[in-house]
């Protein structure tokens, strides 16, 4: 098999997560990972929403009354999860988050399509326990919506296509990269 060179794996890496937020090769989703309070983890699916290589930022959209926002204001380190079937390559990212509720949110807010602003605000707030399933009303609540901008730190590209291979890459080492027993 040809020798990868890294440069190719981080622009691969990049094309891959620019064509999810464009939903081209998937249903445009990422597994998040935290730890809430309790140092549990919490893993669960949210939309990716932008992708900007050139600072290494990704982007979703979360309300704040979720657990993910209380568990990553008390510790912002998160990781992203990304498996891509079709070349057989995961993704996992560490991230830093900042949790964003300015006049930058607020513009995007204002970008938001109505059907969709119905997942910010919820009474009783997300997370509450209700007599029945349906027993809530949604309050497209702008006070809610919350820019979540990830700062990317690390990759750990691992392919499975071919003859194995894996290679991390870390923002402290300028993504020089090191290749990785997998
Ligand atoms: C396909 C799909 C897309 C989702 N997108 C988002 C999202 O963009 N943002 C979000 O906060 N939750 C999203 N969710 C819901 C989360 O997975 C989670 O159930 C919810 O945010 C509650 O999380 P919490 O435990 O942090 O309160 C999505 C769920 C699914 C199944």
């Amino acid at each position: 098999m040809e020798h990868p060179a890294y440069v190719d794996l981080l622009t691969h890496t990049w094309d891959m997560l620019a064509d999810i937020a464009t939903t081209k090769t998937a249903s445009g989703t990422i597994t998040l990972a935290t730890v809430d309070t309790n140092d549990q983890p919490q893993a669960c699916v949210v939309v990716l929403r932008s992708v900007d290589p050139e600072h290494q930022i990704l982007q979703f959209h979360t309300d704040a009354d979720s657990l993910k926002f209380r568990s990553l204001r008390h510790n912002p380190k998160a990781q992203i999860l990304v498996w891509n079937e079709t070349v057989s390559i995961q993704l996992r990212l560490s991230v830093e988050v900042n949790l964003r509720q300015d006049a930058e949110s607020q513009a995007l807010w204002r970008q938001v399509p109505s059907p969709s602003q119905v997942a910010y605000g919820k009474h009783p707030a997300t997370g509450a326990v209700i007599s029945g399933p349906f027993d809530y009303r949604t309050l497209s609540s702008q006070d809610k919506f919350v820019v979540v901008e990830c700062h990317v730190t690390k990759i750990d590209y691992l392919s499975l296509k071919a003859e194995h291979f894996r290679a991390v890459f870390e923002k402290e080492d300028s993504w020089s990269g090191k290749w990785i027993s997998p």
